[in-house]
């Protein structure tokens, strides 16, 4: 059945590929994005060319802060909230962590205000891996002993908390996301996949923090997708969390090979100093997604690169 929904930061990397899902599946999407400078705007412009002319679309460019102005252009009501705005990095959190709590935790208690206010009655959350920080792994949801490293992590945390609040108080269910190093096309410039790319097909130098050891469970995109449609139907609880990961976690070293065997070239590497406030390792254990959700990730990690990398060069071109 076609839904109503919004989805807050739907010009960034997720949140473009997701919009673009929901118009091929004849749901009506007003995305709100304010085209932040944490990477490229016109990355962003990019991201939501297709979408744009399609008459079930619609852009409210603000900032989720504002609802104010939001809520003069919303009209009717709504069956979902996919909130993903957000300022993301965990690197970047760790050298400018000033905006983060305002941005994450502030924006996401605005925008549940405007849910509640609204009537919408389902308000998915994109949350992270990185909240588990060196907890043992695979990652459990029912971890009580939560060590988030990095200041990005912790405004994640913080709004799972509010959000289980709201949820307590309102009647409104609130449904986290964990999503676990997610990646595919319109990949993130900052992400680690983008810059064994670049080394490859610009010829630019990759450093590598540490020895290349660090695992991280890769999610293809369209697998997050697939959680996050999962969730918007899940009316069971008010208040629920749930890891939307791959459940195979891959060492870096072994993502450059993939790659180097996928193009055929080498990667250029400069190794420096590890960073602290960074994993060693992410690991989803997916069994609760899996079981109540009937979350199923498909996509191998070869497949998922090779897509990557399609879109990656027919951007050089
Ligand atoms: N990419 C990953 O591997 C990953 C992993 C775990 C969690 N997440 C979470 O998923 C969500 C989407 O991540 P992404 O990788 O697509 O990031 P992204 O930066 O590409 O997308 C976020 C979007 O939100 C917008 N935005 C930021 N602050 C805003 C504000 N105050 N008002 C309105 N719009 C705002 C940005 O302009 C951007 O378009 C984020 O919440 C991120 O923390 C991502």
């Amino acid at each position: 059945m076609s839904k109503r929904i919004i989805v807050t930061g739907g010009a960034g990397f997720i949140g473009s590929n997701l919009c673009d899902f929901l118009l091929r599946n004849n749901h009506e999407v007003v995305c709100i994005d304010n085209f932040d400078d944490y990477y490229s705007p016109e990355i962003k412009r990019r991201n939501i060319l297709q979408a744009i002319s399609h008459p079930s679309y619609s852009l409210i460019e603000e900032d989720i802060k504002n609802t104010a102005k939001i809520s003069k252009k919303l009209s009717g009501k709504y069956d979902t909230i996919i909130h993903l705005a957000a300022k993301a990095g965990v690197r970047y959190s760790l050298e400018y962590p000033v905006g983060y709590e305002e941005s994450n935790v502030v924006g996401t208690k605005i925008i549940l205000d405007l849910a509640v206010g609204m009537g919408i009655k389902q308000f998915i959350f994109a949350s992270s891996s990185s909240i588990y920080g060196n907890t043992p792994a695979p990652f459990r949801e029912d971890y009580t002993n939560l060590n988030p490293i990095s200041p990005y992590a912790q405004t994640k945390l913080f709004s799972e908390k509010a959000g289980y609040e709201f949820s307590k108080k309102n009647d409104i269910n609130f449904i986290s996301l964990r999503f676990f190093s997610v990646y595919g096309p319109r990949l993130r410039p900052d992400l680690v996949m983008n810059k064994i790319a670049g080394s490859i097909f610009k010829n630019e130098k990759l450093k590598i923090f540490g020895d290349g050891s660090t695992s991280r469970d890769y999610t293809y995109v369209d697998d997050i997708i697939g959680g996050i449609m999962k969730a918007v139907d899940y009316k069971e609880s008010k208040f629920e969390i749930f890891n939307i990961g791959n459940g195979n976690p891959i060492k870096l070293t072994d993502i450059i090979t993939y790659i180097e065997q996928e193009t055929g070239k080498k990667v250029n590497i400069e190794f420096v100093d590890s960073i602290k406030g960074e994993s060693e390792i992410t690991w989803a254990d997916n069994d609760k997604a899996k079981k109540i959700l009937g979350f199923d990730p498909k996509t191998d990690i070869r497949q998922g690169i090779k897509n990557y990398l399609e879109w990656y060069k027919n951007g050089l071109k």
